[in-house]
């Protein structure tokens, strides 16, 4: 019954999170889309003060767009500010952290062959990189370093690969994903809360008392573009990580630090290739490149099979053996009413009850137990290299070729 609601409550996170992540970077892709396609006003609507105009038709009716050069005389009675989706993918995301990883299931984030961690040792680091990293970013972003753009660019790269690295070294694979993704979620809304919307009251406030901005302002806003800015190159990673929790492939690799700087990379690579174009550049060679590293990385990834460690000569491998470890080894998760704890229906929808299943899922297992060693989750029943091994050359045996 535990488990049972316990997946309920993920599962109503979980929606809560995406609703709000994609109101938020909806929002944020339609204003720079907004920013980029503005033309030129005519002559009544500059002397207004307007910097650019655009027309737009959705959902039946037509709408006229207008973005100030500051601010208009007096400001609206109602003026509507975006944070809100911000701060809430960040609360429903620790959410999830907490219900999926720290108080779900121990197998996601603790991996006892790495460290023994317990779950308050596990809260401890998670939080403490995530605050720590973020505290490291707001220094630097009020520092001489924001001036060179390209420069804080490759820092941020460096410490983000860290991290990565970092978090691979504590956590199982799953864990550390997730972690790398919500330290980026974290900085991401530090930006808004920290950076942009502290700027956006400025002008407001400015605009109200009927005064220019002064040097403080601009300041706010030059390093509030900014943030924007490294916002906008990090929402292409930061997604393909939510949904990349999904795929063993990656985070059960065991360079999965490795993979996912890689992917960071190129996805934020790929992002250029789309604020050059709307600055009016196309550059298409960007995209050309990130579709090359994209196939070095499937190659790269690839799983090594035939394992020639197991090579068709090793010893016949009885089916009983395998009965005996899929029993000590898988069965205490994959079976249709789990033992163990924390499932009430068999994981990934797998059911290893019998070897007839266990063949029908044998490139997954091959890849998950064999390639990738992700199974059994955080190995909490012990099984050794060598096992996996006969696994292995058990499901060569049996296999088709
Ligand atoms: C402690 C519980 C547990 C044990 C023990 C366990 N698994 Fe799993 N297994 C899981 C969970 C949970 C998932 C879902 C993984 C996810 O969502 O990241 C999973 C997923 C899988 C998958 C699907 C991976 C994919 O490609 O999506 C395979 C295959 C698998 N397990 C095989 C095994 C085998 C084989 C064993 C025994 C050697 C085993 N598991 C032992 C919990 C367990």
């Amino acid at each position: 019954m535990h488990a049972y609601l316990a997946d309920w409550l993920s599962l109503i996170i979980r929606w809560f999170h995406v609703i709000a992540g994609v109101a938020w970077i909806g929002a944020s892709f339609y204003f720079v889309w907004l920013d980029n396609h503005l033309r030129e006003p005519p002559e009544w609507k500059k002397q207004k003060g307007i910097k650019g105009d655009l027309w737009a038709i959705h959902g039946g009716g037509i709408y006229e767009v207008a973005k100030y050069q500051l601010g208009p005389e007096e400001m609206p009675r109602k003026l509507h500010w975006f944070k809100w989706e911000a701060y809430s993918t960040l609360m429903s995301g620790l959410a999830l952290l907490f219900a999926v990883y720290y108080f779900g299931n121990p197998g996601y984030l603790i991996d006892t062959s790495k460290l023994a961690l317990s779950t308050g040792g596990a809260i401890a680091i998670g939080m403490g990189t995530l605050i720590g990293v973020m505290l490291i970013y707001e220094a630097l972003i009020r520092s001489p370093l924001s001036r060179n753009g390209l420069a804080f660019g490759a820092v941020l790269l460096v410490i983000l690969v860290a991290v990565s690295w970092g978090m691979f070294q504590v956590f199982a694979g799953r864990g550390a994903f997730i972690h790398v993704g919500a330290v980026i979620g974290t900085i991401m809304v530090a930006n808004v809360f920290l950076g942009i919307v502290p700027a956006q009251r400025a002008l407001v406030n400015a605009i109200q008392q009927g005064v220019e901005p002064d040097a403080r302002v601009a300041l706010l806003a030059e390093r509030a573009k900014l943030r924007s800015t490294h916002n906008n190159y990090l929402t292409l990673p930061v997604i393909f990580i939510m949904i990349s929790n999904h795929y063993p492939m990656f985070y059960g690799h065991a360079h999965g630090w490795a993979v996912l700087a890689a992917i960071g990379f190129i996805t934020a690579f790929a992002r250029h290739f789309f604020n050059l174009r709307h600055q009016g550049i196309t550059r298409p060679s960007i995209l050309v490149v990130s579709a090359l590293l994209t196939l070095a990385l499937i190659w790269a990834m690839a799983p090594s099979r035939p394992d020639t460690r197991l090579t068709a000569n090793a010893p016949e491998v009885s089916d009983q053996q395998i009965r005996v470890l899929v029993e000590a080894h898988c069965q205490g998760c994959h079976v249709e009413n789990p033992p163990h704890p924390a499932f009430q229906a068999p994981p990934a929808g797998i059911s290893l009850a019998t070897l007839e299943q266990l063949k029908d899922h044998r490139d997954q297992v091959y890849q998950a137990t064999v390639a990738t060693e992700y199974m059994p989750l955080g190995n909490t029943t012990g099984i050794t290299r060598e096992e996996r091994d006969l696994i292995g050359t058990w499901l060569r045996q049996v296999g088709p070729e």
